[in-house]
């Protein structure tokens, strides 16, 4: 790489959205070898000749690396965005990483809604529950973090309903559970450092045209 050029870097969310992010940047002719090697432990990658890196850090993470400049561009899906609410720029909807963010829960807890109850939600998204049942549907809730397996909330009897994202909808049948409200549909979305944005404004843009050719 050239000594004056600095490297472009990518956070991606570790799992399928990073590897659907690289099948799609190959796509465009961006690749990156040393990561096809599934059992490295390895947590940054790097195309010289193309002047990348690429790492690899917890979805909730991606919007905290691109708004620090630690990354310059992020892929994560919508329903993260949309609970960390960080100071970067979305540039595209990648259209994969399709799911629901939802109000779930056994059958009965329907009634709990319809009345507006105050009833207890747990969910690995508080803010957007907060803002869905407080500012939109007006009803008063108590709201439990929690970190993953959601969906043991209401069987435990921890919660009544938990907001969650629902893909296939296999993990609420398979728990006696169903979508009692739609909250908003997610994808995967592409974000930039607002700085990166200005300082490196014709190679992201390239890479963003790139993209958004392979995806429309
Ligand atoms: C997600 C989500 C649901 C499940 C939905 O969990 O929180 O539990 O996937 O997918 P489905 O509708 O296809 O069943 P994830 O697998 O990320 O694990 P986690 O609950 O531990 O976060």
């Amino acid at each position: 790489m050239n000594e004056e050029r600095r490297y472009l870097t990518f956070a991606l969310g570790k799992g399928r959205l990073a590897q659907q992010t690289m099948e799609l940047l190959a796509g465009a002719g961006i690749t990156c070898e040393e990561m096809k090697d599934r059992h490295s432990r390895k947590l940054i990658f790097v195309n010289e000749a193309l002047g990348l890196k690429f790492f690899l850090s917890k979805n909730p993470d991606v919007p905290t690396y691109v708004e620090y400049g630690a990354a310059d561009i992020g892929v994560v899906g919508s329903d993260v965005l949309r609970e960390e609410n960080k100071r970067v720029y979305e540039v595209l909807d990648l259209g994969f990483g399709r799911c629901r963010m939802c109000v779930c829960g056994p059958a009965e807890a329907g009634e709990l809604l319809r009345h507006h109850e105050r009833i207890r939600v747990a969910s690995k998204y508080p803010n957007t529950a907060k803002d869905y049942f407080f500012n939109k549907k007006h009803q008063t809730v108590d709201i439990i973090k929690l970190n993953g397996s959601v969906e043991l909330g209401p069987i435990v009897q921890l919660s009544d309903v938990i907001v969650d994202i629902v893909e296939t909808g296999s993990t609420l049948r398979e728990n006696g559970l169903e979508v009692l409200e739609e909250i908003c549909p997610v994808s995967a979305r592409m974000i930039v450092n607002r700085v990166s944005m200005q300082m490196e404004a014709e190679r992201i843009r390239k890479i963003i045209t790139m993209v958004r050719e392979r995806i429309s």
